[in-house]
């Protein structure tokens, strides 16, 4: 899989950003928790599950992150609050240099829908329409016309090998076709962060990594931050920096090639 990267025009968005913005961190964690209460108790009380503790993480612009650990440890719910799907109980969360706390709902639809891409395990497409008007959905949002949408969908699915199977509906696709269609989605808009849950999840092991060759393809070339949960050990090994958690807690954060500071990694 090549992935050819566009001679893309800056988006107005980043001509809006600042400079201290440009500069800053992609991603920076302070201390975020997430609390859920939930009327689960056996007498009917309410309980308290603290989905993420204290958590402080810090993701430069272009890096390539596996978020790994049980199920149950709080992966996808990190992975919503950094795609602004959520937010923390307590904490900080600045995503290049803003506070998303202080961001109104209207902004925070902005930012998912023109810097993030989300790669979801129910991927979600829209069972009635094609593989080309699936993978333009998020560019009505952006209001861009419908010969434009399609001529762009059209373009990253045949990057995704799809040329052939623009006009199917999900029902005619296989299961490595369908991710590749919400990875396209994903696409479209160039996002700045490509947030995955179990991509590879459903598909089979040669399938798996080819999806996550495209991955490494956008952030070697296009510079894409991608942050991907995963239980696959087969891709944990090929990623550079893996983040566990355990319990809502980060318990390990390793950069290949860079050791651990003392104290921060388990055995
Ligand atoms: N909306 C919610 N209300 C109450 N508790 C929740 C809610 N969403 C998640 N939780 C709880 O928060 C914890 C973390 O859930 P999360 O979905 O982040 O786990 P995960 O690591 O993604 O697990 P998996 O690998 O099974 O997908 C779990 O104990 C879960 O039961
Ligand atoms: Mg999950």
């Amino acid at each position: 899989m090549i992935w050819r990267a566009h001679a893309a025009p800056p988006r107005a968005s980043d001509a809006s950003a600042t400079s201290a913005a440009i500069a800053a961190p992609s991603i920076v964690l302070e201390l975020v928790s997430k609390i859920y209460a939930s009327g689960g108790g056996a007498g009917g009380e309410s309980i308290e599950v603290a989905a993420l503790r204290d958590v402080s993480l810090r993701i430069e612009r272009g890096e390539f992150v596996a978020i790994i650990g049980a199920s149950g440890s709080g992966k996808s719910t990190l992975l919503n609050i950094l795609g602004c799907l959520d937010r923390p109980t307590r904490g900080r969360y600045l995503l290049d240099g803003d506070e998303v706390s202080g961001l109104t709902e209207g902004q925070l639809a902005r930012i998912r829908n023109e810097r993030m891409g989300f790669v979801f395990q129910a991927f979600n497409l829209l069972p009635r329409q094609t593989a080309l008007d699936n993978a333009a959905l998020p560019l009505i949002y952006s209001g861009v016309g419908r010969r434009e949408r399609r001529r762009r969908a059209g373009e990253v699915l045949a990057q995704l090998q799809l040329a052939d199977r623009v006009h199917h509906r999900p029902n005619q696709l296989s299961g490595g076709q369908i991710q590749r269609v919400a990875i396209a989605r994903a696409l479209i808009q160039r996002p700045n962060v490509l947030l995955a849950d179990e991509p590879t999840g459903n598909l089979d092991s040669r399938t798996g990594r080819e999806i996550l060759e495209i991955f490494r393809a956008m952030n070697r070339d296009l510079g894409v931050t991608v942050i991907v949960v995963t239980h696959d050990p087969a891709l944990v090994q090929s990623i550079p920096r893996i983040v566990r958690l355990s319990d809502g807690a980060v318990v390990e954060d390793t950069t290949r090639g860079a050791a651990a500071p003392p104290g921060e990694a388990l055995p």
